[in-house]
């Protein structure tokens, strides 16, 4: 029997991505799904309606998006579009289920089965469907190229007839995958770079991107967990971090910080203080803008400047990448879609480990312990 994915329009602001691409759409159809797509849906990825239809998708309004038996997204479905989604059917997608859990309670009363894109375990089985990792990776890379844009200087060694100029010292504090590209594309554009992170595990890659690691004298004890996240540090030491950056982040022409501890506001990294200890027409990104911010005179979505420094509250790095970006988390939700179903639509095998791990809700209720314990 047919079934149907619907692919709705993202509204939310400053959201570009569209959570399939034609290219992948092709597969779904001719795995023997019926791909609905909302008219508009990729427009701002510059995937246009025609894209879609050349490859079998089924052009509709919002409601016979959301009312199909799998919906796909890319942010989390609001209030308002949760009464539109199939009672019974399947969510793949962001959901924040760390941040508002209540969304997920929301979610639950529609006998939804959701996953959470945010939750796929990190297991090398489960790398294809990374889509933090996809994401991050790309915004890494634009923070770089947006700060290299801002900053009154070159990133290279430049020696001319008019005499030399030396390379920008860039600083990203956060080495996870999105510090690592920011690293990796600082360093193609010929900037000197250090980084830091609280894994010491880090040092060797940051290395051997070809940029120096960044050590403070704190005790840290082991700061990875099983999962591969970061353990928040306990409080005395995160002060004591803050203040042992202060000469680090001072001699930084650009500091891009990325530093996140899921489910927990961003850590602060970036004292005011250290602005003031940067030289004038410096610039910071901040790629943490979204859960607080790294940089203590960071706004979200805003460019500020405090003591001669411009500080990126970045928060659309992704969505202005939307081509790649979207095709990117479309090939994760492929992956995801692939494992989850068979010719007759959704059928998750519930033993799986990816599926245990990122399954949200269930039968009308928040299944994830994680969850359910933040709502209790
Ligand atoms: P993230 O986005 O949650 O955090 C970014 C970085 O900030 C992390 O490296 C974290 O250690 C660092 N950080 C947190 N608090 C900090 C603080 N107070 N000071 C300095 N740095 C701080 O992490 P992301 O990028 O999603 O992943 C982190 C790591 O997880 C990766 O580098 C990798 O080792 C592992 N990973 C494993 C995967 C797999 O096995 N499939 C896939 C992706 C990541």
């Amino acid at each position: 029997m047919p079934y149907t994915i619907g692919v709705p329009r993202e509204t939310a602001d400053g959201e570009r991505l569209v959570a399939m691409v034609p290219e992948v759409v092709a597969r779904l159809v001719k795995a023997g799904a019926t791909v609905v797509v909302e008219r508009g849906a990729g427009a701002e990825a510059f995937y246009s309606d025609a894209a879609f239809e050349k490859v079998g998708a089924t052009p509709g309004s919002r409601e016979d998006a959301f009312g199909a038996d799998i919906l796909v997204k890319v942010r989390p479905p609001s209030e308002e579009e949760i009464p539109l989604m199939k009672q019974g059917g399947a969510y793949i997608g962001f959901m924040a289920p760390l941040d508002t859990p209540e969304l997920s309670r929301s979610i639950a009363s529609r006998g939804t089965t959701a996953l959470s894109m945010e939750l796929v375990p990190r297991i090398s089985r489960a790398q294809k469907m990374d889509a933090l990792s996809a994401l991050s990776s790309i915004a890494g890379y634009r923070a770089v190229l947006l700060a290299s844009t801002l900053l009154p200087k070159f990133f290279p060694l430049l020696t001319t007839a008019a005499g030399t100029v030396r390379p920008s010292n860039v600083l990203v504090l956060g080495a996870g995958v999105a510090g690592l590209q920011a690293i990796a594309t600082a360093r193609r554009l010929g900037a000197k770079v250090s980084a830091y992170d609280i894994r010491d595990a880090v040092a060797e890659e940051v290395q051997s991107l070809g940029a120096s690691f960044v050590e403070l004298e704190i005790e840290s004890q082991d700061s990875s967990d099983s999962g591969g996240y970061a353990k928040a540090l306990a409080e005395e030491k995160a002060k004591q971090q803050v203040s042992l950056l202060v000469p680090f982040i001072g001699k930084s022409d650009v500091v891009v910080t990325t530093a996140l501890i899921p489910g927990r506001p961003a850590p602060l990294l970036i004292s005011e203080e250290a602005v003031q200890a940067m030289a004038e027409g410096s610039v910071i990104i901040d790629m943490a803008a979204s859960n607080g911010g790294n940089c203590a005179l960071t706004e979200p979505g805003r460019t500020v400047v405090k003591h001669g420094v411009k500080i990126v509250g970045a928060t659309d790095l992704t969505s202005d990448m939307s081509v790649h970006a979207s095709q990117l988390y479309a090939k994760t939700l492929l992956a995801m879609l692939q494992d989850f179903t068979d010719e007759n639509g959704f059928a998750p095998n519930e033993e799986d480990e990816v599926f245990t791990g990122s399954c949200v809700t269930r039968g009308g209720e928040v299944v994830h312990e994680r969850v359910k314990s933040l709502l209790n």
